[in-house]
Formats: C-alpha cells, sequence, structure tokens
C-alpha cells in the first residue's frame, strides 16, 4: 500500500480579470470576468513508505498548489488524494500529528524570541510529553549541529541558522511524512549541504517519506533517485533521475587534460568538440561510445588526466521542458 496515492488530482483557481482602464473599472462592477487557471490538472501518482522524492518544474508549475493539497490546506477541484488513509483536507487530528509541510519562504518562528519558545508552543499544539520532546529537540538540534542557537533570539539568526530552527519547529512531532517546499531557498553552498544531509539522515533515522521541490538541482541530485517533473499543471516524467538522464541526455562528456600541446586539427572526428582551450579539451559523445573514444584519446593523445562524466543535470531538465508543450 503507498503511503501517499494521488488520482486525477487537479486545483483550478479563478482568477478575476479586470478589464484594462478606468471603463474596465466600471464595467466590473456589473459583470466581472473570471478565468480559470489549471495550476494542477489531472496529475496522479503513488509514494511508497520512506521514499524520498524530487518535484520539480520551472515557476508556476503546480508544485505548490500540489504541496498544499497533499497537506490539507487546500481543497482539490477535483481527483482523489490519500496520505497515510486519510483524505488531507479533513485535517484530522490524527493525520496533522503525522505530516509537516515546510516552506522555505515561510516562517513560522517568533521573531523576538528564541527559537525554543516556539518549540514549547509547538509542543502544546501537538501534545507531546516532555520527555519525548527533550529527546526530539536534543536529537534535531544534535542532526543540524544547532544546539547552540536554540535559546538567541530569532531574529538575531543568519538565514541558514534560522532555517535550521525552522525545520526543528516543524519536525518537532516526528512527522512520518514531510512535505518540503524549497528547504534550501536563498541558502548559501555550504548551509544548503547542511540541510541536505540533514534531510537525508532524517529520512534514512525515522524512515520518514518525503517530497520535496526545489530549484536547485544540488537538492534533487543528492537527495532523490525518484522524481517526478511537472510542467502546466501536468507531470512530464515520473521515474528514476538515472533513467531521465539515460532517456534525454544519451551522450556523456569527456574532459581531457592534455600534457602538451596539439594541433586542434588533430582533434577532428574524435566526439563532438565541446571546448578546447590548452590544455583543456572536452568532448561529447554518444553514451555507449564513451568508453571506447576514451580508450582512442589515451592511445592517441599526450593525456595528463581524463574523466568521463554524465552532463549537468540542469542540461538534463532544460532538455525534457523543451519538448513540445502537452497541454
Ligand atoms: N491563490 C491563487 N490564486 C490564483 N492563482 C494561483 C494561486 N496560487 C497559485 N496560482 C497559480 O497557479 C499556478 C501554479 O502555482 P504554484 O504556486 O503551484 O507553482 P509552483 O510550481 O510552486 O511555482 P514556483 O516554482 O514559482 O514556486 C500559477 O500559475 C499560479 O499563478
Ligand atoms: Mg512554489
Amino acid at each position: 500500500m503507498p503511503i501517499i496515492s494521488v488520482t486525477n488530482l487537479s486545483k483550478h483557481y479563478s482568477v478575476y480579470k479586470k478589464p484594462p482602464g478606468f471603463l474596465g473599472t466600471v464595467q466590473s462592477l456589473v459583470t466581472r470576468k473570471y478565468e480559470v487557471v489549471r495550476a494542477v490538472d489531472a496529475i496522479s501518482f503513488n509514494i511508497d513508505e520512506g521514499e524520498l522524492v524530487g518535484f520539480i518544474g520551472p515557476n508556476g508549475a503546480g508544485k505548490t498548489t500540489t504541496l498544499k493539497c497533499l497537506s490539507g490546506l487546500l481543497y482539490p477541484t477535483s481527483g482523489k488524494v490519500s496520505v497515510l488513509g486519510f483524505t488531507p483536507f479533513d485535517r484530522k487530528a490524527a493525520f496533522l500529528k503525522q505530516i509537516a509541510l515546510i516552506m522555505g519562504q515561510k516562517n513560522q518562528l517568533w521573531w523576538d524570541l528564541p527559537a525554543i519558545e516556539t518549540f514549547l508552543l509547538n509542543k502544546e499544539i501537538y501534545d507531546i510529553e516532555q520527555k519525548r520532546f527533550d529527546t526530539i529537540v536534543h536529537d534535531l538540534a544534535s542532526l543540524l549541529d544547532a544546539n547552540e542557537f536554540l535559546q538567541v533570539p530569532v531574529r538575531k539568526l543568519s538565514l541558514g541558522q534560522r532555517m535550521k530552527m525552522e525545520l526543528i519547529a516543524s519536525l518537532i512531532h516526528n512527522p512520518k511524512v514531510m512535505f518540503l517546499d524549497e528547504p534550501t531557498i536563498g541558502l548559501d553552498v555550504v548551509m544548503q549541504k547542511n540541510i541536505r544531509e540533514f534531510l537525508k539522515e532524517y529520512n534514512r533515522k525515522y524512515k520518514a517519506t518525503i517530497i520535496l521541490t526545489s530549484h536547485y538541482m544540488g537538492d534533487v541530485e543528492e537527495l532523490c533517485k525518484r522524481v517526478i517533473i511537472i510542467n502546466f499543471g501536468k507531470i512530464l516524467y515520473d521515474g528514476l533521475l538515472s533513467d531521465l538522464v539515460k532517456k534525454h541526455a544519451p551522450y556523456k562528456l569527456i574532459s581531457v587534460v592534455l600534457k602538451e600541446y596539439v594541433d586542434p586539427k588533430t582533434l577532428e572526428g574524435i566526439g563532438e568538440l565541446r571546448k578546447f582551450s590548452f590544455p583543456e579539451w572536452i568532448v561529447r559523445v554518444k553514451q555507449n561510445k564513451s568508453n571506447e573514444t576514451a580508450a582512442k584519446i589515451l592511445k592517441h593523445f599526450p593525456v595528463e588526466d581524463i574523466t568521463i562524466e554524465d552532463p549537468a543535470i540542469e542540461d538534463v531538465i532544460r532538455e525534457v521542458f523543451s519538448q513540445p508543450d502537452k497541454r
């Protein structure tokens, strides 16, 4: 039994369009024109316990709307959603105690008080025993290496330190299912890495099921075996990230560092030249030709170093989005 099951979920927003100008304003007093935005358009997927799934797509694709439907903040226009056997929008206490929706751009911490005060409030809301509370705060703060920030007024924390406190506040009740909406937004690379490590560890330690959206492909690459790609409210891809790379980028990049200068003319016919700026030389080759080509290069050129790489995930994703519009 999947822990999250979504069948033909749609969420449409009615957006009021005011015609331009003064006349438009007058007109709109009489007849209002509405336009329907299909933010989420009949999507279906299942997620098993313990999975960590990346949910990716460009701005306005429908990611946040989907996560809000899954966590019960929004009522779907149509379709069926089941999370841990509950219908999210019923917002039953037993459901809310097992999930968390964490949004990188929203905060719940009290600005002027130390984060621990917000944790204590959440302790009351979720009805958590003191002992369990102490253990979980200690565990989470240790995992995040953030013990020293618990007692500092939130306004004095950096963005990254605050995000760590937000995570603890959202996880005080030890949810089984986490919806993470851009948890690393605006953070520097070191802090992004910290948060990723934490999520990986949390997923492992508590067998938590996690759906994560992010515009940083590093997050997705590092954390998620499976990705769901959405655009215009529709799913374009649902499967292994590695298969996506194979399917949409059936090529590899061979990077060579040369020991001594060679005439660029001699490089012709070896893969597709991407860059030659001595001593660096990069060629693109078909996936199944990469070993053969690398061997050829090693045999015929003065090679200092050679590496075979997959293309950047960003490039692969761009390739997916460049397919014909499926609306
Ligand atoms: N409350 C709302 N009322 C009307 N339209 C909305 C509302 N919320 C979102 N939309 C529209 O629904 C679509 C999907 O928005 P959503 O926030 O789900 O996108 P997203 O994938 O999370 O994008 P981003 O990466 O920018 O966060 C967009 O076209 C957006 O303008
Ligand atoms: Mg969003």
